[in-house]
């Protein structure tokens, strides 16, 4: 009966604490206070060395459950705060969804991926296909089998970068022609070729209107019956499609040791529309294109019959497009990667 009057006391006591404690903390010194080293319930077990040994057993177990219905209770407690806490947090944590969402700033193109874009549109509608081609070139491709063999002067115009040791024959190509070579020596039925390969090319120049890098597009077409005038039709129609119809387009005698006969193609000035400007260095024509008909030891050097094909090549640089087109002055802007230039050319909304 003693026990139980002290399991009572106990219990009570601990009920009416509980009822007060409000934190985790408070509730584990509470715990303490029971549980602890020194502990109300610890303590009861000094008391076994007055029992007599009869009884020992007896009141081990009763020091036991006591401590089970303390822990018990002070376990639902915690539990009980824990829910709590976490509905408090969900409560406060909620998420408005009917709260105006930040604006997204949207990006945008680069003006070189954009030219690329509508260069690419205008040739594939011709019936052209895009052919892609390595930065890292043979001498023998960028060269020699354009009809350029060592020591031409040719190539002083593209001075360019050469790679060391066992790839001394290899270069960062300087023009995109050696997809020329590439599609040709591809092809192994030696049959029609209709191909754009837009790509960058490397030259040992920079100023404003030079960059060591710039990107270029070479076409080419090889058939049977290719004439001339496929070629001059052909850029016409893409440079009135790319830069306005209004715009004429003009074909000056030139010379590339791989086309035969060669031509430059010029159009009239987009700025002052032909009148003379400062752009166009009061011309009123502005030189976009090299071009010609492909010359026939090229066309036999990579396996085709220049008996039974002919065929024509252009190639152009794709940043004068985009500096004509969106009003670029410097080229060195373009690969510049400054985010003040790019922002330029964000789109607007709606867009
Ligand atoms: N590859 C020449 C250049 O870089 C351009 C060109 C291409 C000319 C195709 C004729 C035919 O200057």
């Amino acid at each position: 009966m003693e026990k139980e009057q002290e399991r009572k006391n106990i219990i009570e006591s601990l009920e009416k604490e509980l009822k007060v404690i409000k934190t985790k903390n408070d509730l584990a010194n509470l715990k303490a206070l029971y549980l602890g080293k020194n502990g109300i319930v610890t303590n009861l077990s000094l008391k076994m060395k007055d029992i007599p040994n009869e009884e020992k057993r007896e009141y081990g177990k009763f020091l036991n459950e006591i401590k089970d219905e303390v822990s018990l209770k002070l376990e639902t407690l915690l539990k009980e705060i824990e829910r709590k806490e976490l509905e408090e947090k969900l409560a406060s944590e909620k998420i408005d969804i009917t709260l105006p969402s930040k604006k997204i700033k949207k990006g945008s193109l680069h003006p070189m991926t954009r030219i690329q874009n509508e260069f690419e549109d205008i040739f594939v509608s011709m019936g052209y296909t895009v052919y892609d081609g390595p930065e890292i070139e043979s001498d023998k491709n960028c060269f020699q089998k354009l009809n350029i063999p060592k020591g031409h002067p040719a190539r002083d115009a593209q001075d360019t970068f050469y790679l060391k040791d066992e790839y001394e024959n290899f270069l960062i190509r300087s023009q995109t022609s050696t997809a020329q070579v590439r599609a040709m020596e591809e092809n192994k039925e030696k049959g029609p070729i209709r191909i754009v390969c837009p790509g960058k090319v490397y030259r040992r120049d920079e100023d404003a209107t030079h960059s060591h890098q710039f990107m270029q597009i070479e076409g080419l077409v090889i058939d049977e019956n290719v004439s001339m005038a496929d070629l001059k039709g052909t850029l016409e129609l893409f440079c009135k499609k790319i830069l306005g119809e209004k715009t004429n387009v003009r074909f000056r005698p030139s010379y590339f040791p791989f086309t035969e006969p060669s031509v430059e193609v010029d159009v009239t000035c987009f700025k002052c529309g032909g009148k003379g400007c400062s752009l166009c260095k009061q011309t009123g024509w502005i030189e976009v294109l090299g071009a010609g008909m492909v010359h026939p030891n090229v066309l036999e050097m990579s396996g085709y019959d220049s008996k039974k094909y002919q065929g024509f090549a252009f190639g152009t640089g794709m940043d004068r497009f985009a500096m004509f087109k969106y009003g670029i002055p410097d080229i060195r802007t373009i690969y510049g990667n400054d985010i003040r230039f790019l922002n330029q050319f964000d789109r607007k909304d709606g867009e």
